[in-house]
C-alpha cells in the first residue's frame, strides 16, 4: 500500500475521536514508496500513536504525521530502504525512564481505568511483525515523537527494496 494515503484514511476515521483543540497536520505532496502491512495493523498503529498524542495534549495542540523515504545505512544497523512514519506531538512528553518503559507491556502512568499499557507493546509487535521498527524522541514539556520506519517495497516484484538496487 501507500503509506500515505493510507495514513490519510485512518486520520478521516479518526478525527471526530479527537478533540476539538487538536490540530492535525499530514504534509501533501511527499509522495513515498509501497510498504507491505496489513490494513488492520497499520490502522492500529496510527490509531494508538494518535491517541497516545492527543492524551498528551489535553489542552490541545499539534498532531504532525510525516512520511518520507529514507535509505539507511549499516552505521544505523538497519541497512536498508523504508518508509518513515513520525508522528509528532507537542505534548507533556517523556522523561528518559519512562521513554524506556514506554513499550512494555502494562506500562503506563495513566490513571487506574484509563490506560491498559498495551497501546504501544501492541504497536511495537505489529511493526515488527511487518519487517519494520520503531523509535521514540522525547523530551519533558517539549513533546514527543514516534518514528515508524517499514521496509520499502516495490510494487512490481513485491520484493523488500535492497539499497544496491537503487535506481
Ligand atoms: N505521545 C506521548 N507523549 C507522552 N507520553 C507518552 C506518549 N505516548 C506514550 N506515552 C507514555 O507511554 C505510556 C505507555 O503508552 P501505551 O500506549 O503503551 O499505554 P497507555 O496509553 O498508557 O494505555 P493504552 O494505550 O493501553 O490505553 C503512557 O502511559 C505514557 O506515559
Ligand atoms: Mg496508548
Amino acid at each position: 500500500m501507500n503509506l500515505f494515503e493510507a495514513i490519510e484514511q485512518t486520520m478521516r476515521m479518526l478525527r471526530p475521536a479527537m478533540g476539538a483543540g487538536i490540530d492535525v497536520v499530514l504534509p501533501r505532496g511527499c509522495a513515498v514508496g509501497q510498504v507491505r502491512i496489513d490494513r488492520g495493523a497499520l490502522v492500529q498503529i496510527v490509531t494508538n500513536l494518535a491517541l497516545n498524542a492527543c492524551d498528551a495534549m489535553p489542552d490541545g495542540g499539534m498532531l504532525k504525521l510525516a512520511t518520507s523515504d529514507v535509505v539507511l545505512d549499516a552505521a544505523r544497523g538497519n541497512r536498508g530502504a523504508y518508509v518513515r512514519l513520525a508522528v509528532e506531538d507537542e505534548g507533556v512528553g517523556m522523561d528518559g525512564e519512562t521513554c524506556a518503559l514506554a513499550f512494555e507491556p502494562f506500562f503506563t502512568t495513566k490513571g487506574p481505568g484509563r490506560g491498559t499499557g498495551l497501546g504501544l507493546a501492541t504497536v511495537r509487535g505489529l511493526v515488527q511483525q511487518a519487517g519494520g521498527f520503531i523509535e521514540v524522541r522525547s523530551e519533558p514539556g517539549r513533546g514527543t515523537t514516534f518514528d515508524v520506519y517499514l521496509p520499502r517495497v516495490f510494487a512490481e516484484t513485491g520484493r523488500a527494496a535492497e539499497l544496491d538496487q537503487r535506481p
